[in-house]
């Protein structure tokens, strides 16, 4: 059978309600210009699914006002293109394919507007804290509050038996973990390996954005971590020692970059962490600006990390 495009929830609905017994749901959420990143989740959810459900939503509330909401890259056609691919890839081989592509409109998704946002002082969102507020959310402050809403919002509307989140956005992964419990779920969550380039650069959406020399100078948040993370194998177990690695490798990149923070953090509730102790996971994560070379570029802001045990 084909694979379906939805736009509305009732229509996917339909389908999801008349999917026979037995079946098991997939889901993997996504804002489209989907790329090697995306469809390993894809892949995964294929090989542990029966069906498989990809939502391609670029919500708007997780942008704030100054950020790349407009410019953001949108290649509908073409991601439809990559999951029929993908489909075809797997035929026979694992159980499942991706049978659905829910993409609604903002209207579809927010039919009552967006709280907070412009000021809409009547609606319902969903913040988990403190995890919202740290790391990315000292630059971002609002942006968790927009993915655990849309995130709650497609949860329910599509109905997963697991769902696939990567591990190259980890805050995300430990705010959902977190909002699956909290909000008693009945979802599973599976969390896979960063997709890279050649050169170690962590696949993202944003990476279109970056050309030439700046391509390259992008490469340096990856070699900051893996210059903290060689030190940490070599017996540093001490934070302040290893974010410094890490800092002094941007630093020597020269103002073609800025690095936004780096910073050593436990799992679950992301709190700081003084000295890696031994048997305990660390997440090893830092966000750094590519800064504008010509006329019309704007800053590029990357995220990764690495996890260290
Ligand atoms: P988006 O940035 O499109 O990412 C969708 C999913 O793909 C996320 O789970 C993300 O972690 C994963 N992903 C991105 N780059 C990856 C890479 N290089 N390797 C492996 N997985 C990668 O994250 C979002 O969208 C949104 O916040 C969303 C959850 C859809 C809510 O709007």
């Amino acid at each position: 059978t084909k694979m379906q495009t939805y736009h509305a929830v009732s229509t996917y609905r339909a389908w999801r309600h008349s999917l026979p017994p037995g079946s098991t749901v997939g889901v993997v959420p996504t804002m489209g210009a989907l790329h090697a990143g995306h469809i390993s989740l894809a892949r995964a959810a294929a090989t542990e699914n029966t069906h498989v459900v990809v939502t391609i939503f670029l919500n708007p509330a997780q942008f704030a006002p100054t950020e790349d909401l407009a410019s953001y890259p949108k290649t509908l056609e073409k991601d439809l293109e990559k999951l029929e691919e993908l489909n075809a890839s797997l035929v026979d081989k694992v159980p499942g394919r991706v049978a659905a592509v829910f993409v609604p409109t903002v209207a579809e998704m927010y039919p009552a507007g967006i709280p907070l946002v412009r000021d809409q002082q009547v609606g319902t969102f969903v913040e988990v804290i403190p995890l919202s507020a740290k790391l990315e959310g000292g630059t971002r402050p609002h942006f968790f509050r927009g993915v655990a809403t849309v995130c709650t919002k497609l949860f329910n509307i599509t109905q997963p038996n697991t769902v696939y989140f990567g591990q190259k956005d980890v805050q995300q992964t430990v705010i959902i973990r977190r909002l699956l419990t909290d909000l008693h779920f009945d979802i599973k969550l599976r969390v896979i390996a960063t997709e890279r380039e050649e050169d170690g650069l962590a696949m993202s959406s944003r990476n279109v954005y970056l050309n030439g020399k700046r391509r390259e100078v992008a490469i340096t948040i990856y070699r900051a971590l893996k210059a903290a993370e060689e030190l940490y194998e070599s017996g540093e177990k001490r934070a302040e020692v290893l974010l410094q690695r890490a800092r002094e490798v941007v630093e020597s990149a020269g103002d073609a970059v800025k690095l936004d923070y780096v910073s050593l953090n436990e799992p679950q509730l992301l709190e700081e962490v003084e000295v890696v102790e031994k048997g305990k996971e660390v997440i090893l994560s830092a966000a750094m600006w590519v800064m504008p070379k010509g006329e019309g570029e704007g800053t590029v802001r990357l995220i990764d990390n690495l996890i260290l045990s």
